[in-house]
């Protein structure tokens, strides 16, 4: 109580200002907790990382790190690495043993490519967004758009829209602690539509998200019950127990097959419980982000848990 009332809104409120990011990115030992949630600066060592997930019989879905993108060029160079990605992906061969599910697919940011730019942020995201889409879909591989803080919200939704009519099988995120989201689930769990459902990672005010931890955990079940009596294939972001048993449950009382859904982790996040829901014939996709820009994902990352901060904290000590 103490931890999510005082430290993790401290905590998102630092992975946004520039002057901490300066600082903790310069700490000699930041990088050695970096490297437990972040599978390398480069496109090789995430395909490493990739091709040990699918050999376990997981899924993945590939993120190159960045987002709040002020400059056009940085929005550019974001599309560049993605293009580069998704061609050594290509070369990986990976075939889908169905037609629900791709084991590869990558995330998108779209405030990574200029949806926050001043000028026409929406519409150079959007082309963008497409040129990767287009990408993606020579390369076999399908595309996720993330969900960022409350006010891109309507923006990306309409991104996701304008994509889907080229892009059918393109998927995004819908976060349970916004007040919103139970009626975007109503509105998306239409044929065909692909829906990550995950608590919601951003520092968001009480007038547009729930607060408290039962709050957002009741919000989700509500979520996840719609997106499973819908007619999509729900995707079931969590790493908490009591909402994957509620999973399995929904799952049961839906009379879902295993290909009518998946379960989804983060990269070095409860190792044992994914290589445990593959081992019982679910779909398991770990979200794999890799690239230099990792301050603000690092943060959401420490700020979900007290154990990582102590950890971090830790790990300043000199000796
Ligand atoms: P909760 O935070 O309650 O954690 C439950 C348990 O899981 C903890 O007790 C601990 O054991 C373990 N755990 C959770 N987080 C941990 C961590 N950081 N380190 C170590 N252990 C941890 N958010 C968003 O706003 N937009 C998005 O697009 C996405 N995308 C996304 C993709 C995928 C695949 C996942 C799994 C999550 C996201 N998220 C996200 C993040 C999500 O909103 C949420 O912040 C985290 O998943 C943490 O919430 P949990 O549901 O895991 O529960």
């Amino acid at each position: 109580m103490a931890f999510s009332a005082l430290l993790r809104p401290a905590m998102l409120a630092a992975s946004r200002s520039p002057r901490m990011e300066r600082t903790i990115t310069r700490m000699p030992t930041t990088k050695k907790l970096v490297d437990r949630f972040v599978a390398g600066d480069s496109a090789d060592q995430a395909v490493a990382a990739v091709e040990t997930l699918l050999g376990s019989g997981r899924y993945v879905t590939i993120d190159y790190l960045g987002e709040d993108t002020t400059e056009i060029e940085q929005a550019r160079t974001t599309v560049t690495h993605y293009l580069h990605m998704l061609s050594a992906l290509a070369r990986l061969d990976i075939t889908a043993d169905t037609e629900s599910v791709r084991p590869l697919e990558v995330s998108l940011k779209l405030s990574a490519l200029g949806q926050s730019l001043p000028r026409d942020g929406h519409a150079i995201a959007l082309e963008h967004a497409h040129r990767i889409c287009m990408a993606a879909q020579e390369a076999g591989v399908w595309v996720n758009v993330d969900a960022e803080d409350h006010t891109t919200t309507d923006s990306t939704l309409g991104i996701v829209g304008e994509l889907r009519a080229d892009f059918p099988t393109l998927g995004t995120v819908l976060q349970a602690y916004l007040r919103r989201t139970e009626g975007d689930c109503r509105d998306l769990s239409g044929p065909g539509s692909r829906i990550r459902l995950c608590k919601g990672a951003y520092k968001e005010p009480a007038s547009v998200a729930f607060q408290s931890r039962a709050d957002v955990d009741e919000s989700y079940l509500r979520c996840l019950r719609l997106l499973m009596l819908g007619d999509g294939y729900p995707m079931v972001a969590t790493h908490d127990p009591a909402l994957i048993e509620a999973a399995r449950n929904c799952v049961e009382t839906t009379h879902r097959k295993p290909d009518e859904f998946e379960f989804q982790m983060l990269y070095g996040i409860r190792d044992a419980e994914q290589r445990r829901l593959v081992d019982e014939g679910n779909h398991l996709r770990v979200y794999v982000p890799y690239g230099d820009q990792w301050y603000g994902y690092f943060m959401r990352r420490l700020a979900e848990r007290p154990a990582n901060v102590a950890f971090f904290l830790r790990s300043l000590k000199p000796g």
